[in-house]
């Protein structure tokens, strides 16, 4: 059985010119804007104490974002709110000034007129795009990579979007929608990652998913928890984790919590640059095969790379029976927990985690990120069963894809 990697983070600090896109004032607004939805609700922050008894922890909590709007996975609320952003700033507005009501009103759609929002993703993002282009009369585009399933396209095109299965890995499908949204009038690029001189929109993005951070942090506080020892999160392109980060780090300036970082091995970018340690980027080629399909992405954000750099303690890179024990695991709880129904990329942290608390040969990592009895751990299932099938099939049938 391949083994999980990690590394600790030794790379050499940078100024932390991109902490502030996750500041806790622009969180807020972030946060402002989803309640404004008619589908809002914090998604459930699910404690898992006889879960937490069993690895030798203090606390689990799993914030469970199977509930997120009804779209099963955390991502609408990066592009929801990086659509608001957009059309605040293209109509002179503050994005505080367009709550739901107004965003889908006639009177705005008349100002604002006709865009085309282009994507790439893997399933999630672009779910949440052509949600979201879907609820505010904007037309949507949808570029997916190849090994994706046709279940997670169907889920786009219901929201009226034009989508495709190309055969590119993500990477290229991402160039793609770039490519063709410099060709379109009025055409504007809503990718989930940054790179040099695409960096408003993503940060906007990140920002959205701050939302979740943002809950999260509250309904610890609810449950009598102050500050969380230790979060772990999963990465992709690292927009995720980037937020998280950036927000916790914001939140608990003096005494921020040991940040935790896993991708699937066979994307694992984030991992690779950690391990060469000299703080560049690390880029990972090829059809990034993993039932993870979440997290196969090969080139980093640069600006969540520069947050994560400065304040991330390990990274780790998952094969992918660890995110199959994860989901097996938070699907069938310890008698007294709540259950958390979790998909391949939502349950990888929480994998590693079970894995480094009960497995020997990683007593190693246990040690260098300090957790024991006293660890008060905070995991995000990003996605629930997005693609059924194959869910069944890892869940109940045993199968690892
Ligand atoms: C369910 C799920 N979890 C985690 C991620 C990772 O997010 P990021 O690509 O920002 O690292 C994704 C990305 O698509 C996802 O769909």
């Amino acid at each position: 059985m391949e083994s999980i990697k990690w590394a600790v983070n030794h790379m050499p600090k940078t100024q932390d010119e991109y902490l502030k896109v996750m500041s806790l004032s622009q969180v807020e607004k972030a946060r402002t804007f989803h309640q404004s939805f008619p589908q809002y609700a914090r998604t459930p922050l699910a404690k898992l104490d006889a879960m937490a008894r069993y690895l030798g922890l203090k606390e689990l909590y799993v914030k469970d974002e199977s509930y997120r709007f009804g779209l099963n996975a955390f991502k609408v609320l990066g592009g929801s709110f990086a659509m608001a952003r957009y059309i605040a700033s293209e109509t002179g507005k503050d994005v505080s000034d367009l709550p739901y009501s107004v965003l889908t009103s006639k009177e705005l759609r008349e100002e604002f007129g006709q865009a085309t929002f282009f994507t790439a993703t893997d399933g999630n993002h672009g779910r949440g795009v052509a949600w979201a282009a879907n609820k505010l009369g904007q037309k949507a585009v949808v570029h997916m990579p190849v090994g994706t399933t046709r279940t997670r396209l169907e889920n786009i095109k219901k929201e009226g979007a034009q989508v495709d299965i190309t055969d590119m890995n993500y990477d290229d499908c991402v160039r793609l929608a770039a490519k063709e949204a410099s060709e379109t009038v009025r055409g504007v690029v809503i990718q989930d990652t940054a790179w040099e001189g695409y960096e408003e929109i993503p940060s906007w993005i990140m920002q959205g998913y701050g939302t979740m951070a943002m809950e999260a942090a509250d309904q610890l506080k609810d449950c009598g928890c102050q500050r969380p020892t230790h979060v772990f999160v999963q990465a992709g392109v690292g927009s995720l984790a980037g937020a998280v980060v950036g927000y916790f780090t914001n939140l608990y300036p003096d005494n921020p919590p040991v940040f935790v970082v896993v991708e699937a091995d066979a994307a694992a970018c984030l991992y690779k640059g950690a391990a060469a340690g000299d703080g560049r980027i690390r880029i990972v080629d090829g059809d990034l095969k993993t039932i993870m399909a979440g997290l196969a992405c090969g080139e980093p954000n640069t600006i969540s790379w520069d947050i994560l750099k400065n304040h991330v303690s390990v990274f780790a890179a998952a094969p992918d029976w660890a995110a199959a024990k994860g989901m097996r695991m938070l699907s069938a709880p310890i008698k007294g927990d709540p259950q958390v129904v979790s998909g391949e990329s939502g349950a990888a942290p929480f994998g590693v985690l079970a894995s480094v608390m009960t497995m020997d040969e990683y007593q190693g990592l246990r040690e260098a990120v300090g957790l024991n009895q006293d660890s008060k751990v905070l995991l995000f299932s990003t996605e629930g069963d997005t693609d059924p099938e194959r869910y069944k099939n890892i869940v109940w049938e045993g199968k690892d894809c």
